[in-house]
């Protein structure tokens, strides 16, 4: 069974309060899902490997340590996503961007892929899926599913806000997959949000209520 994490950071704890606040605007509501994204990304990232190098410091030479050249990739689901991949880049400057975008078909309810770019080499990188809300899990699930079909091995969930239906969802289908959250709130509504929640969390980022 995969683990969860639910970061308690008091910065992360603060700034989702902004966040969830439905008198926060556009603008500072894309800034803090940007920073928010970073500080887990930091608190995600802590089993990353180290090897020893050998530098001069001005006064001296010095082992150091510096990360083993693990090949990285974020992988924001559409659209809401994208909200959480510069302030992850602003750590990882170097981690590669893929794409997944996925409707759910009227009739089946099934999630559909209408648009899937991942790095070539997408087998051998530690994958970070981003989406700020997990909320029936369905999406994120079949995000994960596509992304291992395309031979993804080692996957991350990264979320700002999950349900508890959501985690168990990705839990059963994707026991191979951490969950990193801020936080995981009472339940989904009757419209499938999370409540409390943050609203839709694609239409905040992108001011198209
Ligand atoms: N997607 C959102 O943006 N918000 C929710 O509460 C649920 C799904």
């Amino acid at each position: 069974m995969s683990k969860v994490y639910v970061f308690d950071h008091p910065l992360i704890q603060h700034k989702l309060t902004y966040i969830r606040d439905k008198n926060t605007g556009t603008k500072q509501f894309r800034e803090l899902v940007e920073e928010v994204a970073m500080l887990m990304a930091y608190e995600a990232t802590r089993d990353l490997p180290l090897m020893e190098t050998t530098i001069e410091t001005p006064v001296s030479p010095a082992k150091t340590k510096i990360l083993a050249g693990k090949k990285l990739g974020v992988v924001p689901i559409l659209r809401a996503g994208l909200g959480m991949v510069d302030g992850i880049l602003n750590l990882i400057p170097s981690a590669k961007v893929g794409h997944i975008g996925l409707y759910r078909d009227p009739e089946t309810l099934q999630p559909v892929e209408y648009y899937c770019k991942l790095p070539s080499d997408v087998a051998e990188r530690d994958l970070i899926a981003v989406d700020p809300m997990l909320a029936t899990g369905g999406s994120a699930a079949a995000a994960i599913t596509f992304m291992k079909q395309r031979g993804a091995k080692n996957i991350k969930l990264m979320c700002l806000i999950a349900s508890p239906e959501g985690v168990e969802l990705v839990q059963r289908e994707h026991p191979d997959v951490d969950i990193y959250v801020a936080a995981v709130d009472e339940c989904l509504n009757d419209h499938g949000y999370i409540t409390p929640g943050l609203g839709d969390a694609g239409d905040r980022l992108y001011g198209t209520k």
